[in-house]
């Protein structure tokens, strides 16, 4: 049975490392501001099987980083930490969630009511967008 946990943020860098960024040296997977965000692991048997890091300001959410281990892709992890963030993020009040998307990725946070915004950009070889959802309290 897989559960979610808020973890510290190295444990986070090698599933980036691996997923995200799988020709870097660990020592370049750290962001300067992940010691200022929050950082929750699924984890499945007691595997950590899918990351993501999150950044608050005052009305609105951002998640970055987030990677589920290859084997384990297309399982339903990555679904489950998402709708656990959004539930979370709405329960808090938060008005916007948001992430710089992978444009290869859009397609999977459009399934989760996410669209892109006027804002894309090129960065390391990759194309990204910037996708939000506006959380909407009871
Ligand atoms: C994107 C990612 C985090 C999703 O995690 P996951 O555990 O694979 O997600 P799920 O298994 O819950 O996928 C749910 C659905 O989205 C689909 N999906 C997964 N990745 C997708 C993508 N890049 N584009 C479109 N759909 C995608 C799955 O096929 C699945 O479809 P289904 O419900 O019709 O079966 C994971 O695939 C991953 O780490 N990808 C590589 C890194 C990456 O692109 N990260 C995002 C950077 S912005």
């Amino acid at each position: 049975m897989a559960h979610i946990e808020q973890i510290s943020p190295e444990l986070t860098w090698r599933i980036r490392r691996d997923v995200l960024y799988p020709k870097q040296p660990l020592d370049k997977i750290r962001l300067a501001e992940d010691d200022y965000g929050m950082h929750l692991g699924l984890f499945d048997q007691d595997i950590l099987i899918s990351v993501l890091s999150i950044f608050k300001s005052e009305n609105s959410i951002q998640f970055r980083k987030f990677a589920t281990l290859e084997p384990y892709q297309g399982k339903g992890y990555g679904s489950e930490l998402l709708n656990y963030l959004l539930k979370t993020s709405t329960d808090e009040g938060f008005e916007r969630i948001w992430c710089n998307a992978r444009k290869n990725a859009s397609g999977f946070y459009s399934k989760f009511g996410f669209v892109e915004t006027d804002h894309s950009f090129h960065k390391d070889g990759l194309d990204f967008v910037i996708m939000e959802k506006i959380l909407k309290n009871k």
